[in-house]
């Protein structure tokens, strides 16, 4: 049984001000859910020590969204996987579209990446995903395959299995459209497939999220199928009504309304384990 996950993906927003407000309201909200669904903040690098202090001991986990690909040295800029492990980090984002689109992260400097995530003992979470031109052209799978593959090449499909795969369609990031609940678990279905024809049992045992203008309306019909193991979220998880609803429909729980002042925010506080 693969146990759910919600990841939030601050992206590049936030401030110390604003973290904190967040962070106060998220944590109360999601109480319900924290023993039935694993869940990560992966800030930007500037506010990892914050948000750890913040999570303390709720359970949340701490996430990063990059590693570099070197160990350490001469190389302005990267932030190392040793680095963000000492800093409390149980996952790093690899690969991300906007990260390869962007910054020209290619399938072979992502497998580098995903390489010091693990050597580091963290656990990566590989974002994949096509374009819409891609998509248009009946060749997502075969995309997916190829970023798939330059990792497994390098790391073997064992740390690939072990690791969470994030399928997110180029198309549907940041833009409002999502890609249909049948999109999603057939992608999903595919995925699996490849991973279970690489090493029996590694289709079976790697979660699978989604992520792409994932928000509280559509959380549900997108979680529907049991291909879905969570969700990675961008903009929604910079509003704590909207991610806390989205756990709610990854769970079936509701959310802690109740709690909207507790601890009161400009505490500091972070919330026990109860
Ligand atoms: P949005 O949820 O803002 O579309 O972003 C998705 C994403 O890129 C998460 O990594």
């Amino acid at each position: 049984m693969r146990k759910p996950i919600l990841i939030a993906n601050w992206k590049m927003n936030g401030s110390l001000h604003s973290n904190q407000a967040l962070l106060v309201r998220m944590l109360a909200k999601l109480r319900p859910f924290r023993k039935a669904v694993d869940i990560a903040i992966c800030p930007p690098f500037p506010y990892l020590f914050q948000v750890r202090d913040l999570l303390g001991y709720t359970g949340i986990a701490l996430g990063a969204q990059n590693a570099s690909s070197a160990v350490s040295g001469a190389h302005t800029g990267e932030v190392s996987a040793t680095m963000l492990e000492e800093m409390g980090c149980r996952y790093v984002l690899v690969g991300h579209s906007e990260r390869r689109a962007s910054y020209y992260e290619s399938d072979t400097d992502v497998a580098a990446r995903f390489r010091q995530v693990v050597s580091a003992g963290m656990t990566p979470v590989l974002c994949v995903g096509e374009t819409l031109e891609e998509r248009e052209q009946n060749e997502t799978l075969a995309v997916i395959e190829r970023q798939l593959r330059a990792v497994i090449d390098t790391t073997g499909i064992s740390s690939l299995a072990g690791s969470i795969v994030a399928y997110e369609p180029v198309w549907a990031i940041g833009t409002g459209k999502t890609a249909s609940p049948g999109q999603v678990a057939e992608t999903h279905r595919g995925i699996r497939g490849f991973l279970e024809n690489c090493q029996r049992g590694a289709g079976d045992s790697t979660r699978i999220v989604y992520g792409g203008s994932v928000k509280a309306v559509n959380a549900a019909e997108l979680f529907q199928s049991e291909e879905v193991d969570g969700g990675l979220i961008g903009g929604a998880s910079l509003q704590a009504e909207e991610f806390s609803a989205i756990g709610s429909a990854l769970t079936g729980a509701k959310p802690d309304g109740s709690s909207d002042s507790f601890p009161p925010e400009s505490s500091g506080l972070a919330i026990p384990d109860s």
